[in-house]
């Protein structure tokens, strides 16, 4: 078992919580992948998939998008998954986290958590304190939740 957290960044933040993800989840051999480096194939079953954007315009990022959408056809059954967004705190945000979370279960993978949304302070940064700790614990749960 293996896992793989994979992510889209313009400024950095994204990736920032990506690679904290990954190293808590330690166990697991992690590591972090920009999203254009990524190949579903290297996948297998039992696997953990994490997926986060930035939210842009309410939606993950396009190149995002098109990576989920290429994994369509049940190509994750039995691959756990989970997504993360960075998003501004405004009162209206919209939601990427939760369209990718549906899109990761449509292509047959197993949820391990709900949507997680983490904190920048303005569209370029910088994550608000206290996210990467709570990256690090968010990873701790996905940890135990994926069987470990
Ligand atoms: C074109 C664009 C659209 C955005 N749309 C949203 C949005 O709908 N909701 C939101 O909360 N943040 C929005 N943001 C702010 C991003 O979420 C923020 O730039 C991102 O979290 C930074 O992550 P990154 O450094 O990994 O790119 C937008 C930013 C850009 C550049």
């Amino acid at each position: 078992m293996k896992a793989l957290v994979v992510y889209d960044s313009a400024y950095g933040n994204t990736k920032q919580v990506a690679e904290a993800v990954a190293a808590s989840l330690g166990p697991l051999q992690a590591h972090a992948v920009s999203v254009t480096d990524f190949k579903a194939p290297v996948l297998a079953e039992g696997d953990l998939l994490v997926v986060g954007s930035p939210i842009n315009g309410w939606r993950p990022t396009p190149k995002i998008a098109e990576m989920l959408a290429a994994l369509g056809g049940g190509q994750l059954h039995g691959v756990k998954a989970a997504a993360f967004d960075t998003r501004v705190r405004l009162f209206i945000h919209g939601d990427a986290a939760k369209k990718m979370t549906e899109i990761l279960k449509a292509a047959g993978a197993e949820i391990v958590s709900k949507p997680m949304a983490f904190y920048v302070k303005g569209s370029e940064g910088p994550l608000r304190s206290g996210e990467l700790e709570k990256a690090a614990t968010w990873a701790g749960d996905l940890l135990k939740r994926a069987g470990r």
